[in-house]
């Protein structure tokens, strides 16, 4: 059964971004809206989009006035009984796509294929609501609708076979990538993304680092094309609420209860770059976080320090900073910034006891910091702490992020000198507050644990996680390539002590984990 004419109801961004996919691809395609200010709105998102295309010189203007020519806009659902697929983009309430669907279901005839683009809702119920649920699915796009290559073909218990496939057809025919799962809250893609861009959201909201500093820090540590809190603008936070409300409702997972400021940030009609301001604001010209740079991030740093490093061990701050000269604690006097590795906590207290001896006054210390040990527990009997700050290095799957961690003494011109030191290294610093994962443990760690536990529970393959987020999501690589980056037994424990110390048990590794850290490195 091969799909000739599709129609589309609803024409926000990501309806009109199908309706491009779909003319784009040779079907005839029916635009409906609710009224007529929307879908003169609908109709101009994808002339401009179109526009856009022909002004960069990837369409010509008759390919443009041929897609265009290939579209029926129109506020009258009845034209949609033409197709022989009808899908929607309406908002994300279970009540509004019911009553959509039970209209679809009078509408057209029984042969027609009724898909829903919810990013989360379950399909099933949205199937219930028509006498036909053997012809009901998901077909599940992604912002931007023409740029990303998945789609998430989503069968109930009840979908027909042949529906599936012929859906998977024409996903293949617009150029795009099926992968096809069940009926699961959020899919693949959302299920394992919201719960990353929530801890994203948290992390923001509770300072643990500034805004735009988390998503550099994501970008540079896993390559990501954007950073969680511009991804969420990208989004919509509306929508991103939604899912989390979904998300949270399906699995009562505390880790998707939506940060209270995503709901504030919603009250106030701050969606994201659809209005304007999100997490960032669009009307300067450059994205300008809202929220306030937290105090230990706003320090002035110490130009020209000179910068050594005290270390026992293989140090991984030391392979991070090769260029800086080892030396013993008693010759670390002249230094403004002395880095100290002792490789464990109690050599690091050691070491730091013998550097703060003969450091010179307003010299800057850190110190090296692992999930498992903050700061300030090996600073103990020091009588000045405004002057230490601790170092991590990630687990990132790429190299060369490093964390500067502030404790509650540290000075933010302390923070702000190994920042610079770091930069001068020519690595990517963030500063963040000593907490659990800091910001990249924090962040990725679990987001790779959730693909690894999506696995084992039999939910997805390992292949149709890595295809979602990567094309789904742009990700250079897919969590499975990222973990092994990482290793999986290195990953393994601090999501263990992550589980731990921030009594989430989500956070814990999976079977499927502990034998991938059990098979070591060649075997994931
Ligand atoms: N519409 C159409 N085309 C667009 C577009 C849009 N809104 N935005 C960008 N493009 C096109 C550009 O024209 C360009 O095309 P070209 O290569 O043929 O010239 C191409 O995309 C790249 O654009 P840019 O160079 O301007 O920008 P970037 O290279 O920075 O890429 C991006 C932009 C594609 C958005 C990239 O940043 C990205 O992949 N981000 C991640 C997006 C993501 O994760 N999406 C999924 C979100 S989850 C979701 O949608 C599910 C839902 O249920 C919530």
């Amino acid at each position: 059964m091969a799909i000739q004419t599709a129609g589309v109801v609803g024409l926000g961004t990501m309806g009109a971004g199908i309706v491009e996919v779909f003319a784009r691809a040779g079907l005839e395609v029916v635009a409906v809206e609710v009224d007529d200010a929307l879908l003169a709105a609908g109709q101009k998102r994808l002339e401009g989009s179109l526009g856009k295309a022909v002004d960069r010189g990837k369409l010509d203007a008759a390919e443009r006035d041929a897609i265009l020519g290939r579209v029926e806009f129109t506020i009258d659902r009845a034209a949609l009984a033409r197709a022989d697929l009808v899908t929607e983009a309406v908002p994300e309430r279970l009540d509004i796509k019911t009553a959509l669907f039970a209209d679809l279901d009078a509408i057209c005839p029984p042969a027609t294929i009724l898909a829903t683009n919810t990013s989360s809702l379950p399909v099933t119920r949205v199937a219930t609501a028509t006498g036909r649920p053997d012809r009901v699915l998901g077909m599940h796009f992604f912002n931007p609708a023409p740029v990303m290559r998945l789609v998430e073909v989503v069968h109930t218990v009840r979908t027909d076979a042949d529906v599936v496939a012929a859906v998977r057809a024409l996903a293949e025919k617009c150029g795009k990538t099926p992968v096809v799962v069940g009926d699961r809250a959020g899919f693949v893609a959302n299920a394992l993304l919201f719960g990353y861009l929530n801890a994203a959201a948290r992390a923001a909201e509770t300072g643990q680092a500034a805004v735009a500093d988390i998503d550099a820090a994501v970008v540079a540590a896993c390559g990501f094309p954007m950073g969680p809190l511009t991804l969420m603008d990208l989004i919509g936070l509306d929508v991103s609420l939604d899912v989390m409300e979904t998300m949270f409702d399906e699995t009562r997972d505390q880790r998707y209860a939506p940060a209270p400021l995503l709901r504030r940030l919603v009250m106030a009609g701050d969606l994201g770059r659809k209005t304007g301001r999100g997490y960032y604001r669009y009307d300067a010209g450059e994205a300008l976080s809202v929220l306030p740079v937290p105090d230990f991030a706003t320090g002035a740093a110490r130009s020209t320090a000179t910068v050594v490093m005290v270390t026992t061990t293989d140090s991984s701050i030391h392979a991070a900073m090769p260029g800086v000269d080892l030396v013993e604690p008693d010759d670390a006097a002249d230094a403004d910034v002395v880095i100290i590795d002792g490789g464990s906590r109690i050599r690091t207290a050691e070491l730091l006891a013998r550097v703060t001896r003969v450091a010179k006054a307003g010299a800057v210390i850190a110190i090296a910091t692992t999930d498992e040990a903050p700061v300030l527990a090996m600073t103990a009997g020091i009588a000045d702490r405004g002057y230490i700050v601790g170092v991590h290095v990630p687990h990132s799957p790429r190299p060369g992020v490093v964390e500067v961690v502030a404790t509650v003494h540290s000075h933010p011109d302390a923070v702000a000198t190994v920042v610079a030191a770091m930069r001068e290294a020519g690595l990517s610093p963030i500063a963040c507050r000593d907490r659990p994962g800091h910001v990249i443990d924090y962040l990725v760690l679990p987001h790779l644990g959730d693909a690894v536990r999506m696995v084992d529970d039999g939910y997805a393959s390992q292949t149709d996680v890595d295809v979602a987020m990567t094309l789904g999501c742009g990700y250079p690589e897919g969590p499975f390539a990222m973990l092994a980056a990482v290793g999986a037994d290195d990953a393994r424990s601090v999501l263990s002590h992550l589980a731990a110390a921030t009594h989430l048990p989500s956070l814990a590794p999976s079977a499927l984990l502990d034998e991938l850290a059990a098979a070591g490195p060649e075997d994931q």
